[in-house]
């Protein structure tokens, strides 16, 4: 594991950006695992940049999202489908058939979750996947349970995560309780994953995940073995790797 220190948010994102720019480089047909949620923003505005002058060329960039809230249209501004389009998507030269989040419509969630494990499967794989991490040490939404879970797979939201995300939403009665998820071996199975954690409130939680025991009561320990992991954490969230 690979553990970069940032300064700041800003910093964070450009070092993140430096590290997918150059997959996109080596690999022009490589498939990305995105994220959504507030801390790979400033990474998707640096990859934008490097697009518009000219350094990134997306027309060949394969994508897999790592997740999307079920019952959410494409069309709800705060679908998962959204704000890929609208942060990323739109502003690259990518081609949309390249790009796959799970379909938050269909109803039957064995179907969207095997149907979305045959598209990985297609893709040939992820050979990046892009990760934050929520304040009870998910990814993914992937949440503490006592298990690892494998494929992709519908989740019911915990407290927890629903209160952090209603900040997105009018109201927390708006929060979806559910979402379909890569599982934990659909993430694992990525070729390289790369991790960015922002903030002193994710400080504890990314000390537990990075040097506690593997558990999935922490779903992020399990990164510990995987063997190709780049953490880029700024110095608020690395705080209690100081102590
Ligand atoms: C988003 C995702 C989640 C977020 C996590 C952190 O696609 O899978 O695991 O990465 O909830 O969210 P933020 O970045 O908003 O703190």
């Amino acid at each position: 594991m690979r553990l970069y220190r940032a300064k700041d948010y800003n910093d964070m994102s450009r070092k993140a950006a430096n590290i997918i720019s150059a997959q996109i480089i080596l690999k022009p047909d490589c498939v990305l695992g995105l994220a959504t949620g507030s801390t790979p923003i400033g990474t998707y505005q640096q990859l934008i940049a490097r697009y518009q002058e000219g350094d990134l060329d997306f027309s060949q960039v394969r994508t897999a999202n790592l997740d999307e809230y079920r019952g959410l249209t494409r069309d709800n501004d705060q679908s998962y489908y959204y704000f890929m389009y609208h942060n990323l998507f739109k502003e690259v030269n990518i081609d949309m058939a390249n790009t796959n989040i799970p379909d938050g419509t269909n109803p039957d969630s064995a179907a969207e979750a095997a149907r979305y494990d045959q598209v990985i499967r297609d893709l040939g794989g992820v050979d990046l996947q892009l990760l934050g991490m929520g304040h009870n040490g998910h990814i993914g939404f992937n949440e503490p349970s006592d298990a690892f879970d494998k494929g992709t797979h519908c989740v019911d939201l915990q407290p927890s995560t629903i209160e952090a995300n209603k900040r997105f939403f009018a109201s927390i009665d708006d929060v979806p309780k559910q979402a379909y998820t890569m599982g934990i071996q659909t993430i694992m199975s990525a070729r390289k994953i790369l991790l960015l954690v922002s903030g002193a409130e994710k400080a504890e939680i990314l000390h537990k995940a990075l040097c506690g025991p593997i558990t999935p009561h922490v779903p992020a320990s399990v990164l510990q073995l995987h063997n190709d992991v780049t953490v880029v954490a700024d110095e608020a969230a690395l705080s209690k790797f100081d102590q």
